[in-house]
């Protein structure tokens, strides 16, 4: 079946290893009225609570991750609330039930989530499990790893209680049918990758928490594991500086491990407007010449430890949430290299 298929099989991406103990068990660190950045001495006032997040589903995510924040709860139990709305709804056909399968069927997921301690859990390549973002958080609180991926990371779902069930809707069914007449790999910008939920928050005690969850890409290779459960690709925290997380197609940003870097500018000063687009623009330089060049979208969503938060995209059409009280939840559309 797979030989009938028109696929683009690309060699194999460099790995990334993004190795490290995780932080089983750690201190919490005292919330301070105002903090000193490493490239600035003027102390800035921190606008919190705060969220960003990505597409127009974020603002769904943003309503219920709000409950929690804005009623003085932690950034981590809001940022996982948010994103299970978007895991859970079955119209979006990018991000947990209801995602488009890959070239051979079935719905796998990726997920992972850090907190301002640099506590960090993910999954990858799991099936038939609701809330990756939710096993991802138990990967984080209740093993010595940081990220666990296919059977074991189901067998780990499962033994703490979460339940496997089919994930394949009909609606994905029937589009998965439609595409097999061509089986064509060739993803389309801002359909099939109007993708990832990511979302970034800050709570009233000035803490930052990032979730990141998704189907990846429609029609990928069985096994393909995208941008999104990797710590410093799809998503990136630094309790000093701030976080970023992607959208996207999931091998550029692997390729530029881009959520990494757009903390590590912020950490030298950049605002995360800056931020993002400067890993933007380095994103188009590595691939303008590459074949899969026309398919290629990415964006990036960054907020600092202020509270600032900024997004650019490659190509127009990417848009994120915010939500904060002087403004409320709303949508802005990214800036955007090229359209
Ligand atoms: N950014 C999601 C993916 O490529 O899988």
């Amino acid at each position: 079946m797979i030989n009938r298929r028109k696929f683009i099989n690309k060699a194999a991406l460099g790995s990334v290893a993004i190795a490290g103990a995780s932080l089983y068990a750690c201190k919490e660190t005292p919330a301070t009225a105002s903090v000193t950045t490493t490239s600035s001495a003027a102390p800035k006032k921190i606008k919190k609570p705060a969220i960003i997040s990505t597409w127009n589903h974020g603002l769904v995510a943003n309503e219920e991750a709000w409950k929690t924040l804005g009623t003085g709860g932690a950034s981590l139990d809001a940022v996982e609330s948010g994103v299970r709305i978007t895991e859970a709804d079955p119209k979006i056909s990018t991000v947990g039930y209801g995602g488009w399968p890959d070239r051979d069927g079935f719905v796998t997921l990726d997920a992972c989530i850090m907190d301002h301690n640099s506590r960090a859990g993910s999954v990858a390549f799991l099936q038939d499990i609701m809330h990756p973002i939710s096993v991802a958080r138990k990967v984080m609180e209740e093993t010595p790893h940081v990220m666990l991926v296919g059977e074991g990371a189901k067998q780990f779902a499962l033994e703490k209680g979460f339940k496997a069930q089919n994930l394949l809707t009909d609606d994905a069914k029937k589009a998965y049918e439609e595409w097999l007449k061509k089986s064509e790999y060739k993803p389309v910008i801002n359909i099939e990758n109007h993708d990832t939920i990511s979302m970034i928050a800050m709570d009233e005690e000035g803490h930052l928490s990032a979730a990141c969850t998704t189907s990846g890409a429609a029609w990928k290779m069985h096994g393909r594991v995208g941008d999104s459960p990797i710590i410093g690709c799809g998503l990136f925290l630094d309790g000093d500086v701030g976080a970023a997380a992607a959208t996207g197609l999931g091998e550029a940003i692997i390729r530029t491990a881009g959520s990494a870097m757009v903390v590590e500018l912020m950490r030298q000063g950049k605002t995360p407007a800056e931020a993002c687009k400067e890993i933007v623009e380095r994103i188009y330089e590595k691939h303008r010449n590459q074949p899969e060049f026309d398919y290629i979208q990415v964006g990036f969503i960054a907020m600092n430890k202020y509270g600032e938060y900024g997004a650019y995209s490659l190509r127009k059409g990417f848009n994120y949430a915010t939500y904060d009280k002087d403004e409320g939840n709303k949508l802005t559309d990214a800036e955007f290299k090229m359209a």
